[in-house]
């Protein structure tokens, strides 16, 4: 059975993915920062069945790191997919109060913690050179549109990110996908309550990405709900 190795998979986006996982009948090895998030993973997806979960500080270095580690020994689930969704650092500091104590924090946070599970991961995954392989990154419209500094900024190094590694997978057993999502989504209990998108409806458009092999090295846009199973997608390479 296929695994998805989900990193900021107790968040908002990260519960949409794990119920994508589950309603495509495959396993989840679930990236927990402890066993209170975990409980939290469990009681926003409303099943334990199907997801394994291991502590990792996803903003180290050696937190993912540490996991592939452990698949490499055999002690966790080997995966051939990687969603990731760290971070929800969100403040509306202004761009001239941001301290370099704040900006560090939500780099690292929102930023570092996407870029070291790509680094930890993506050397296992061309390794193993299983061409049903994924890497997906979800990113926000914060970037673009700046309302908010601290988001928009970290926003902005996750498109470049993106971007990088939708050129460096483009010809790799990888098919390494960029999420772009112009709207709110939270976990359904939340959303109830907000009106943003319930992550069982976002859950669809991670679902229609796994099974498009045709989209590759791409940006798939999400403004609204037509977008969640007739993907919108735009290649980011031009080679
Ligand atoms: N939600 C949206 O509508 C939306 C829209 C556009 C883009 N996005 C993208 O999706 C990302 C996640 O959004 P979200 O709404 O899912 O955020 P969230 O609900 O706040 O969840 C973020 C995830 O990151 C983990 N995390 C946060 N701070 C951490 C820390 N200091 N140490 C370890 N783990 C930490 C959380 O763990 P805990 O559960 O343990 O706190 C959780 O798993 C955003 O950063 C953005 O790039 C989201």
């Amino acid at each position: 059975m296929e695994t998805v190795l989900i990193v900021g998979a107790t968040g908002n986006i990260g519960v949409s993915a794990v119920k994508a996982v589950l309603q495509t009948g495959r396993h989840v090895l679930a990236a927990v920062r402890n066993q209170a998030s975990a409980e939290k993973l469990f009681h926003h997806v409303g099943t334990k069945d199907g997801i394994t979960t291991v502590e990792a500080d996803v903003c180290s270095e050696k937190g993912v790191q540490g996991i592939v580690d452990l698949v490499r020994q055999g002690k966790l689930p080997a995966f051939q997919h990687v969603y990731a969704a760290a971070g929800g650092g969100y403040s509306a500091t202004p761009l001239q109060e941001l301290s370099t104590e704040d900006l560090r924090q939500i780099m690292t946070v929102n930023f570092e913690s996407n870029l070291w599970a790509y680094r930890a991961t993506i050397p296992y995954l061309l390794a193993q050179n299983d061409s049903r392989s994924t890497w997906t990154l979800c990113t926000g419209s914060q970037g673009d549109l700046g309302a908010r500094a601290p988001p928009a900024l970290t926003q902005g190094a996750l498109y470049s990110m993106a971007n990088v590694a939708c050129r460096d997978n483009y010809k790799t057993n990888v098919r390494f996908n960029e999420i772009y999502l112009a709207l709110r989504v939270e976990v359904d209990e939340s959303a109830m309550k907000t009106g943003a998108m319930k992550a069982s409806e976002f859950a669809k458009c991670y679902a229609a990405l796994l099974s498009d092999t045709g989209i590759r090295s791409s940006r798939v846009t999400v403004s609204g709900y037509d977008d969640l199973e007739k993907l919108k997608h735009e290649s980011k390479v031009n080679l």
